[in-house]
């Protein structure tokens, strides 16, 4: 059978983003785990702050539209995302509010998080490593969007002396959490595309 379509994508643009290299590392374990990877950023997707008038009248913009059809092309999602505030940062939840309301072809909202499965990952320079923000992303994903997302999921905290030089992480028991964790999100994302078809 081929292999699931596995689609990594960070929460954050910073340069140097400790996130960006959670969703790096995590992107090599799923392609170890036998996954067929897509990393995205979402600086290839820009988008305007989500606004209720804009969405009614325009409809939602090319890049919401591109951003829900590279989503709903694979079937499983990892996130890799900080905590702002205690929360998800606002270009996440920017992202995953216009994809919402991207409709093709009269299917419902939130047609793009049904039908795949979703693990999560943050870092943070606090000791519970965005720990709070995967709680905020569950709620959002899981609650808001009807989502399937997985109960396991990585926090890495002391982010920035969490990686080595070959931004390998230097724990080896989250080294072995990020590898259940990939393997466990390419297990259900294979047994949904064999349900799907
Ligand atoms: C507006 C703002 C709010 C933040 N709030 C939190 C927070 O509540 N908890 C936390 O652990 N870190 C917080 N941080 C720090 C981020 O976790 C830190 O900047 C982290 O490196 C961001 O992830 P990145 O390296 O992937 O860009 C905040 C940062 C910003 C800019």
């Amino acid at each position: 059978m081929r292999a699931p379509k596995i689609l990594v994508v960070a929460g954050s643009l910073r340069t140097g983003s400790t996130n960006a290299r959670l969703a790096a590392l995590a992107a090599k374990e799923l392609a170890l785990a036998e996954g067929e990877v897509t990393r995205i950023s979402l600086a290839e997707y820009p988008l305007p702050l989500f606004d209720a008038d804009f969405a009614t009248d325009a409809g939602p913009p090319r890049n919401a539209v591109r951003l829900k059809q590279t989503l709903t092309a694979h079937q499983g999602i990892f996130i890799a995302s900080p905590e702002y505030s205690a929360s998800v940062t606002p270009l996440l939840k920017n992202a995953i509010d216009w994809v919402s309301r991207v409709r093709e072809h009269g299917e419902p909202y939130y047609a793009a998080f049904k039908g795949r499965v979703f693990a999560l990952g943050s870092a943070s320079p606090s000791s519970a490593g965005g720990l709070r923000s995967l709680i905020a992303l569950r709620q959002i994903l899981e609650l808001g969007c009807g989502a399937l997302v997985i109960p396991e999921q990585i926090t890495v905290g002391r982010a920035e002396q969490a990686f080595d030089d070959m931004d390998n992480l230097k724990d080896e028991n989250l080294t072995a959490s990020l590898k259940a964790l990939a393997r466990r999100l390419v297990d259900m994302a294979r047994e949904l595309a064999r349900g799907i078809g």
